[in-house]
């Protein structure tokens, strides 16, 4: 077997995944840390780089049994750069450059979020570019124009919350615990997504901006008593959901149209959402299992970079921001 090994480390996921040069997924284990970050409220991240200074090992290996797989197999290991939680990037990019050095095998630097479009290269279901690209996660929202699999161009973000974050400020404000995406996502499907009128900021160009429905949320949740926030919750959700939901999709119909694209896809964390899916239907969707922070994707990313050999990737540095 000739084996590119992921490793994805950026948040609170700690991820190793085995996948072909053809893009096959041999295995992808993820180890989520939400619940040991649910009682802070939110991804502490001195917490987040123990713990994965914890899981990474552990986790390559699972993804190696899992795939019937040792490190024979393995002749190229990807793993996450940036953007993300520097100390957290830190474990994997240590661990990768590890493994890589002991092996004597190349090390692909990938950028997380060329890994989230890259999720939509794997089997069974590979798209070929052109296309227009909604990449909604809980630290980025961005319009891309995406022409080939190696990279893309950014044509529009958000100017203050991403829209993961804006779920996630939504669902702690309607009590759902952090990370509260998914959570609001189910207790809106009870709800009525018109009881609320939850303007969303209309920007020039193709940017986003999300911090005023969730104000307009804090107060319709201000407004009410606790029995009939109580009662009305799975409304606000719905309605809440909705705002979001319609902003998104608009945009990124929009920059399709002016960038002459045929073909949307969406992904990252919050192309789980089921409005969205069911919004944009004639999108591409990533898979759900590959919405959200997973290694396969990285792995999968890996393939249209050019791998640095040893020494070489030894003076590789992580980077927070994009
Ligand atoms: O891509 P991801 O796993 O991590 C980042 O790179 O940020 O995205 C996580 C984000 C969180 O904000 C989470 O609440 C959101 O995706 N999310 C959802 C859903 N599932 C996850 N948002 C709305 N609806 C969902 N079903
Ligand atoms: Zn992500």
């Amino acid at each position: 077997m000739r084996l590119i090994l992921g490793l994805e480390t950026s948040c609170d996921e700690t991820a190793a995944a085995l996948v072909t040069h053809d893009g096959d997924i041999r295995s992808n284990v993820v180890a989520s840390q939400a619940v040991l970050h649910a009682r802070f409220g939110g991804v502490v991240p001195e917490v987040a780089s123990r713990r994965h200074l914890e899981l990474v090992a552990p986790v390559i290996r699972e993804a190696l049994a899992e795939a019937r797989a040792s490190l024979d197999d393995v002749e190229l290991v990807a793993v996450t750069r940036g953007p993300g939680l520097i100390g957290a990037l830190l474990v994997g990019l240590s661990a990768a450059k590890a493994l890589a050095w002991g092996r004597g095998l190349p090390l692909a630097a990938v950028d997380h979020l060329h890994g989230h479009v890259a999720s939509l290269y794997l089997e069974p279901a590979p798209l070929e570019p052109p296309f227009l690209c909604l990449l909604a996660t809980g630290g980025h929202t961005l319009l891309l124009d995406v022409r080939a699999r190696s990279g893309y161009r950014s044509v529009g973000t958000t100017i203050d919350d991403a829209a993961g974050e804006a779920f996630d400020k939504g669902a702690r404000l309607l009590g759902l615990g952090y990370p509260g995406g998914a959570a609001l996502d189910r207790l809106a499907a009870d709800g009525d997504p018109e009881a609320f009128d939850f303007p969303v900021a209309r920007l020039d160009g193709l940017d986003f901006s999300f911090s005023g429905v969730k104000t307009a949320l804090l107060y319709a949740v201000r407004a009410l008593d606790a029995g009939e926030l109580e009662r009305r919750r799975a409304d606000l959700a719905a309605s809440y959901q909705r705002a979001i939901v319609r902003a998104l999709v608009e945009r990124t119909r929009a920059a399709a149209e002016q960038l002459g694209h045929e073909r949307i896809a969406v992904v990252g964390g919050v192309a789980a959402n089921s409005e969205l899916r069911a919004s944009l239907a004639e999108a591409v969707l990533a898979p759900l299992e590959l919405c959200t922070d997973n290694a396969a994707m990285i792995a999968s990313a890996a393939r249209y970079l050019t791998p640095v050999a040893p020494p070489g990737f030894l003076e590789l540095d992580a980077y927070a921001a994009a």
